[in-house]
């Protein structure tokens, strides 16, 4: 989603921002633009597409000495991805970026127009940049023109402002989307709206908190919190390890993330898995103490994971669980209960609507806990408690290693609660943790495996729609595995559970309907084969993917023999995103930034 960077000082400010942005584009845009301040001009670069236009554009420009710069990946929310639209957004003396949404940019700019402001974009930002030149009017400082401008604004924001009006100086304020100040010991600062286009610069960052904002020169920064007192920045040293991430000589991030996904989920069972126990040290021995129910709360693949989780904790925990989707939690005025815990789910930690939902949650006085792979992530600083999956960075926008580590750690929490509220027995608790001993093994890619799958995806090309199906917690997955062809191959895709087949679904049947059948040995195997039986006999293309051979299936994938259908649910996660990345190979797609998406969802 839309990124942010911002940068004071002597270096090559150009260089610094384009870098910057280039750190955050996996994260997903459509146009992208910078602003450079430098004796007392504006230049000023944007263009539509991928970053590569925007360095082309900007190829003979080159900023010697003191400058103070902003830049921005786009992702288009209000008005199309173009030029005009993309930011830095201009006033008459002053250039703004943004992240987020302004809610009441409609009345805002109507009242500005009456002003006789002419607004060039269509976007909501541009009223940021006029309200501000506006305020400077009737104010005594530009900072005081900064604060008013805040307290106009509705919704949520992160915010350079870079000015004329005080040339050495970028104003900030967080409000709901993320943005981090760093530093260094050669008076520069450095702004970005996540770690990555900081860590070849600064070593030590303030995570901005919502409601602060301030500004920054060569050598001061002010910072007002939300109660509006100034207040010590809190710095942090940057952690740089898994952060940088290469492809390694893999043709995309996603492959090679999948390949990866033995050795990080590896790293999420470290120290975790006890000869006879699980431990987690994130959280204290009573963490559970009162807890009667569990809310699962999380967006997209993050969800699956939840629903997935769902069927563990009941089984195992013998605890009452609900699976929530955030954007839909938000509004619907959820009963909350004191004895409830709620868990977010989420890889970046920075998901709108996830994060929204954890505020009300605690609002509500509910315990928290958040399960992310990023360190310092927003949702990681509102909760009670965190678990970190130890993903290490994930660049394809299709999540597949932070799924990985997101199921295993939910497989290790129900068998750690399972053994606190002793429902199950101790051996069995042993037997749990030999099996989740033997997930780094299983979802090692088997090459022949993968070949198989490359060859097979040349069938699965065109046809009017995939059901993928499955059973108990493989219907998560399929929902899962539906869920990484459409975003990568544009192709129509549902998750189903099988059993729903004939309430609706298999009127779709016919060859041109490809069933993707996940068919393990050790979950209602019997029930599974007759739902694919009924397809089949619908003449459905039927790809079973599965440990035993299925005579009527058109193609098979095959799925090595365990002893337990939590090995098998890992094992068949490779196989479907194996299936997704090799069809929209074929198809021709940007794998790691497919269309219309973006890695991070920080609107709502
Ligand atoms: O960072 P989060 O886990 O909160 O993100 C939630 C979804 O936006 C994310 O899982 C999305 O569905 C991915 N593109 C899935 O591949």
């Amino acid at each position: 989603m839309c990124g942010i960077v911002g940068y004071i000082g002597y270096k090559k400010t150009k260089e610094i921002l384009l870098d910057g942005l280039s750190e955050l584009e996996y994260r997903g845009y459509d146009s992208a633009g910078i602003a450079v301040l430098q004796n007392h001009t504006f230049s000023i670069f944007k263009t539509v597409g991928k970053l590569v236009n925007l360095k082309q554009k900007t190829k003979s420009y080159h900023p010697e000495g003191f400058a103070v710069g902003i830049g921005h990946t786009r992702w288009a929310t209000h008005g199309k991805p173009t030029e005009l639209n993309a930011h830095p957004h201009l006033g008459e003396n002053s250039y703004v970026v943004h992240n987020g949404i302004i809610e009441n940019y409609v009345p805002l700019k109507h009242e500005l127009q009456q002003k006789g402001v002419k607004f060039l974009s269509q976007t909501d930002t541009e009223v940021i940049v006029w309200l501000f030149e506006s305020e400077l009017k009737s104010s005594s400082t530009p900072f005081e023109a900064f604060k008013k401008t805040l307290s106009r604004l509705k919704g949520s924001y992160a915010i350079l402002l870079v000015s004329k009006s005080r040339e050495d100086t970028i104003f900030f304020a967080k409000g709901g989307s993320p943005l981090i100040l760093g530093i260094n010991n050669a008076d520069e600062k450095y702004f970005a709206s996540s770690d990555a286009p900081l860590i070849s610069h600064c070593k030590d960052v303030v995570y901005l908190e919502d409601g602060d904002f301030g500004y920054v020169t060569p050598s001061e920064i002010t910072l007002i919190g939300a109660n509006g007192i100034q207040k010590m920045p809190s710095f942090k040293v940057l952690a740089t390890d898994k952060l940088s991430a290469q492809k390694d000589g893999y043709r995309f991030f996603m492959e090679k993330e999948i390949y990866e996904q033995s050795d990080v989920i590896a790293d999420t069972l470290l120290g975790r898995l006890k000869d006879t126990h699980i431990a987690f040290e994130e959280l204290d021995k009573d963490f559970f103490k009162g807890i009667n129910e569990i809310k699962l709360c999380a967006c997209g693949t993050s969800y699956h994971c939840a629903l997935a989780a769902s069927y563990l904790f009941e089984r195992y925990a013998k605890i009452k669980v609900s699976v929530e989707i955030a954007s839909e939690f938000r509004y619907k005025k959820p009963l909350l209960f004191k004895d409830m815990l709620f868990i977010a789910i989420s890889q970046s930690g920075e998901t709108a609507d996830t994060l929204e939902s954890l505020k009300m949650a605690k609002n509500a006085g509910l315990k928290t806990l958040t399960v992310c792979n990023v360190d310092n992530s927003s949702m990681v600083r509102q909760s009670d408690a965190a678990i970190f999956t130890r993903a290490g960075i994930e660049k394809g926008v299709a999540s597949t290693k932070a799924f990985a580590t997101q199921m295993a750690v939910f497989w290790m929490l129900s068998i750690y609660l399972a053994d606190k509220k002793h429902s199950l027995q101790k051996d069995e608790i042993q037997k749990h943790i030999s099996l989740l001993r033997e997930v780094p093994a299983c979802v090692k890619v088997d090459e022949e495996m993968h070949e198989k799958i490359t060859r097979l995806s040349k069938r699965y090309l065109h046809g009017h729609g995939f059901f993928y199906i499955g059973r108990d917690i493989f219907y998560p997955l399929a929902l899962e595995g539906a869920l990484k062809l459409k975003e990568i191959s544009y192709l129509h895709a549902e998750g189903y559970p099988s059993g729903e087949m004939k309430h609706g679904p298999i009127a779709l049947a016919d060859p041109e309907l490809f069933t993707i059948a996940l068919l393990p040995n050790h979950m209602l195997y019997e029930k599974t084969k007759s739902n694919v039986e009924e397809l089949s006999a619908r003449d459905s293309t039927i790809c079973v993917i599965s440990p035993q051979q299925f005579k009527k299936a058109d193609d098979f994938i095959q799925t090595k023999q365990t002893s337990h259908y939590m090995l098998e649910f890992f094992e068949m996660m490779v196989a479907t995103q194996l299936l997704a990345l090799e069809i929209a190979v074929r198809l021709g797609h940007d794998i790691d930034m497919p269309r219309n998406l973006a890695k991070s969802v920080t609107v709502e």
